[in-house]
């Protein structure tokens, strides 16, 4: 039988077949009542089932009752699955904060353990960053890219003409989310800023992987009249989208206590800073650990500094490509008051 280490490595792989496989080994490891530390981890990550949640309350009471050497190879496990933020919520369910005791001093050491070592987990970047670039041109089908040219040129779709609140996405940087999305094939979209869709359009036609594509935007209706729905629909896509008329500030936290996350996010909404580094941090926990999180206008000093903030603070890293950067959680970071990095607010100054 595959040992839990073994089970890991073939998760971490990220080859569909082997997760299958994965699975059914963990499932046996679960029927045969491992504690192996690797194996909770794994079974809390990946089945999440209430029994596992019980399984683990009971390993965390061993390790706090005196076994800390299961600590390691738990929490090692743990921050490559990424699956740090899934414990530490169950231990704040369980109200171990507020109760004291031996959990909560565990949660603390979950914090401390993440900052004092460092974890870094080094997992392959998604994207071949050299053909961001690539030409749609054919690959686009063709009623989507004659929409998506004329509100380029024009700056209108199908709708009544509207005023132009907030541009769209210039065709470079709609080609680079059409490539993101074709080379990582996400199932939920999120997107904050829809105006008349362009960037929707460059996403939507770029993969038949997608499910649901949710767009927020308060001023859909108002300032664009619906241009953005009726552009999606006429170039087929309609059936996808799921359009959220409320400002981020509102529909991040509704979608989060809605226990939604997305595979991928692309953020052009208000671009002010207080609004950025608040899309950022919503997006931080609405992502699964292998979620891409794309940011437009990395020109603008508040786009610098929000990405500035969840590079230095929240261990997100990626690259630009265009004026759009993407970027990945590479390690799980829980902050505290004494861990603060001071960061770059404007290019150039700290
Ligand atoms: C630059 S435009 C988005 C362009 C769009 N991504 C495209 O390529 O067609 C910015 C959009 O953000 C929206 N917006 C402004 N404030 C917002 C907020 N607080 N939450 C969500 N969206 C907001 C505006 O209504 C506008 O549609």
């Amino acid at each position: 039988m595959p040992t839990a280490s073994d089970i890991l490595d073939l998760i971490l792989s990220g080859n569909a077949e082997k997760m299958a496989d994965a699975k059914l080994a963990l499932a046996a490891l679960e029927a045969a009542g491992s504690d192996d530390p690797v194996a909770i981890a794994l079974s809390c990550h990946v089945s999440a089932s209430e029994q596992r949640f019980d399984d683990l309350r009971g390993f965390l009471r061993k390790i706090a009752e005196g076994d800390p050497s299961l600590l390691g190879p738990f929490f090692d496990a743990l921050l490559k699955l990424g699956g740090m933020r899934r414990i530490a919520g169950i231990l704040h369910r369980d109200g171990v904060h507020r109760t004291g005791g031996p959990l909560s001093g565990l949660l603390g050491l979950f914090h401390q353990t993440i900052y004092i070592r460092g974890w870094t987990v080094t997992k392959p970047w998604p994207l071949d960053n050299s053909r961001m670039l690539e030409p749609v041109q054919d690959r686009m089908p063709q009623a989507c890219r004659d929409l998506v040219r004329r509100i380029n040129e024009t700056g209108q779709g199908m709708g009544e003409p509207t005023p132009r609140v907030g541009g769209e996405v210039p065709w470079d940087d709609g080609t680079v989310l059409f490539n993101l999305v074709a080379q990582t094939r996400p199932r939920r979209i999120l997107e904050i800023g829809f105006a008349k869709g362009m960037s929707t359009l460059f996403m939507l036609s770029a993969s038949d992987s997608i499910e649901s594509h949710t767009v927020i935007d308060p001023l859909q209706g108002s300032a664009y009249r619906h241009n953005g729905v009726k552009n999606v629909t006429q170039a087929g896509y309609g059936d996808k989208l799921r359009l959220i008329e409320m400002p981020s500030s509102l529909a991040m936290p509704m979608l989060l206590a809605d226990g939604e996350t997305f595979d991928l996010i692309f953020i052009d909404g208000s671009h002010c800073f207080e609004h950025t580094i608040m899309e950022a941090l919503f997006a931080d926990l609405l992502a699964e650990p292998d979620t891409l999180v794309a940011y437009h206008d990395y020109h603008m000093q508040p786009v610098y500094a929000a990405l500035e903030f969840m590079r230095s603070n929240r261990g997100w890293s990626g690259v630009l490509a265009s004026d759009v950067v993407i970027m990945r959680r590479d390690r799980a970071q829980a902050n505290m008051q004494d861990n603060y990095t001071p960061f770059a607010t404007a290019r150039g100054k700290s």
